[in-house]
């Protein structure tokens, strides 16, 4: 039913799911020992929050968080707003912020400075994709899953107005849909 809106595939569910094990391997021996807080960004991280976090074999404690950043279509608005924060004091603690896509990178610039500023003892960044040609502030993901040109992407999490997160692969869609909504 959703397939036949998509033009072309980018990055595969079994993609996703081996570099999920790949940034997991990683992380289990970077943070071996240290409890870190991993904070999801809701919504658009939720499926590879699910997926990275299962493939971290030591202990991690959850968080989340909502920011706005886009109000629909697709282009920024320029402007973060906190929207839900996080349950847990980030003083002391290491972070791990995992992200669906950095564009601009102003959401995690505002969210890296805002756990620092709460005095948190380290902030790494995960992001599952990365579009590094969007960028218009200083800020690079530690881990990056899949850098990609600077097109609209939906799926495994990543919406177009609220849908097509729940697409198992990364993907671009036909012209006709974004006119449509336009
Ligand atoms: P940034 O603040 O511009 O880095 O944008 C981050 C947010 O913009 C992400 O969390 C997404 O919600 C949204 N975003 C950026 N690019 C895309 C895209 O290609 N597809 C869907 N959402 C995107
Ligand atoms: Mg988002």
């Amino acid at each position: 039913m959703l397939e036949k809106t998509i033009k072309q595939v980018l990055v595969t569910e079994d993609e996703i799911s081996e570099k999920s094990r790949e940034i997991g391997r990683i992380l289990t021996e970077e943070y071996n020992d240290k409890n870190p807080l991993m904070v999801a960004i809701l919504k658009g991280s939720v499926p590879f929050f699910a997926e990275l976090t299962k493939r971290i074999d030591t202990h991690i404690e959850m968080d989340f968080m909502v920011v706005s950043s886009y109000h629909g279509g697709t282009s920024s608005s320029g402007e973060v707003k906190m929207v839900k924060d996080l349950d847990t004091s980030v003083e002391g603690r290491d972070i791990i912020i995992v992200e669906d896509i950095i564009d601009t990178g102003r959401t995690l610039l505002y969210l890296k400075q805002l756990l620092l500023h709460r005095k948190a003892n380290s902030v790494k960044i995960v992001t599952l994709v990365d579009k590094p040609e969007g960028r218009v502030v200083e800020i690079e993901a530690d881990y990056v899953g899949f850098s990609l040109p600077n097109e609209f992407l939906v799926g495994f999490g990543l919406d177009y107005d609220e849908h097509f997160r729940n697409l198992p692969y990364i993907c671009i869609l036909k012209e006709e849909i974004y006119q449509d909504k336009d």
